[in-house]
């Protein structure tokens, strides 16, 4: 049995975790889960809303199904983290939850497949990509300074390391699930250095991978082929910030936000999580839509080798959605969280 650090989260979070855990038990997959408070409730009930058993849970798992979280807007609001690293003390603090974690576990890659479902009102039905984004350097960490009351800048640095093992992580995906191709986004034409070298650490990984196509396109022009015509692309390889916006362009090329599935990956652990947020508006009404985290939770079993009972989720997904009858009310349907989840173990 394989133990899964679950993480609730706040708002929605139980209700939709919830069910993605129902679902995996009913597939027969070799779980087993290990529930740990993070969110709002562990800032009243422990004082921290990311306790260091949280993280320690994660690592020894290797493993971790997340649910939303709530970061407040403005104000001087950080995660502060104490423990031992390395057998030293370490000590921290973070601008929300989802950057504490991805720092402290060393998440390195985000993975975001972009995939049409039957039943999922979108503009396209042909959209089956996979997206590769580097989460660790980049404009995205924030390095920047005021250099007058004027003036602001910001470091982007991109290493070859870095670059090299999401690259490698990419493809090695894409040769696991039997995808042929990489396109290489980036602003090379401009920042020459910066992106240059991301664009040939790319490509130099590209060639320990002669029977995966590897070609590249200047980001903006990246941006309106997806628009035009997102079905001639398979796997896209991102720098992180170009990597945050494209990923949720694609997520609007099949429906939005609320049925993207994701993932944090590093060497050690993976954490697995909906692309959408907390959404307190519609929190303990049963009414939201679990679709993104069961997603998550297939992508967490492709991950540790649960083909067969990722495949029989994704196939009795896909039926009940098709079927329209129990689907929650941002898919069309009046179903509710539970009985949207009802009819997959049914399914099952
Ligand atoms: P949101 O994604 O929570 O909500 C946006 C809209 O989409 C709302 O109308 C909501 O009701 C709807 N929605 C979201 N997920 C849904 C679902 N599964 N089913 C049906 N409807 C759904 O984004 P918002 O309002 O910007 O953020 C709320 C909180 O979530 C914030 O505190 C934010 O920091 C946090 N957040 C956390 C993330 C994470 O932990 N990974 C990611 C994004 C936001």
């Amino acid at each position: 049995m394989k133990k899964v650090t679950v993480v609730p989260g706040d708002g929605i979070g139980p209700e939709v975790v919830g069910s993605a855990c129902a679902i995996i038990k009913a597939s027969g997959a070799k779980v087993e889960f290990e529930e740990v408070l993070v969110g709002l409730r562990a800032e009243k009930e422990l004082g921290t809303p990311l306790p260091a058993s949280v993280l320690e849970s994660i690592e020894r798992n290797g493993l971790a199904l997340k649910g939303p979280t709530q970061t407040p807007f403005g104000g001087n609001y950080r995660i502060y983290i104490e423990r031992m690293r390395g057998g030293k003390e370490w000590r921290a603090d973070y601008p929300s939850i989802a950057i504490a974690l991805r720092k402290e576990l060393g998440l390195y890659v985000n993975v975001r497949p972009v995939k049409n479902y039957p039943g999922v009102a979108s503009r396209y039905d042909n959209v089956d990509l996979v997206i590769f984004r580097e989460n660790s350097e980049d404009l995205y960490v924030g390095n920047e300074r005021m250099i007058d009351d004027d003036t602001a800048e910001a470091i982007k640095r991109i290493t070859r390391g870095a670059t090299e093992r999401t690259a490698r992580y990419g493809f090695e995906y894409l040769k696991k699930t039997g995808r042929r191709k990489m396109t290489i986004g980036h602003k090379a034409n401009v920042m020459k250095m910066t992106d240059g070298l991301f664009l040939k650490a790319g490509q130099d990984v590209a060639r320990e991978y002669p029977d995966i196509e590897c070609d590249a396109r200047v980001i903006d022009a990246l941006c309106m082929e997806l628009v035009i015509k997102p079905e001639s692309f398979d796997g896209l390889l991102l720098a992180n910030l170009f990597g945050d916006i494209v990923s949720d362009l694609a997520a609007g090329l099949v429906g939005g936000l609320g049925v993207a599935p994701g993932a944090n990956v590093g060497e050690k652990c993976a954490m697995f999580e909906a692309v959408h947020g907390s959404a307190p508006d519609i929190a303990g009404k049963d009414i939201a839509n679990p679709m993104a985290v069961i997603l998550s939770g297939v992508l967490m079993l492709r991950h540790i080798g649960e083909n067969d009972a990722a495949g029989r989720i994704d196939a009795a997904l896909t039926k009940v959605l098709a079927e329209k009858k129990h689907v929650t009310r941002d898919l069309g349907g009046t179903a509710g969280t539970r009985a949207f989840t009802d009819a997959i173990v049914a399914k099952l």
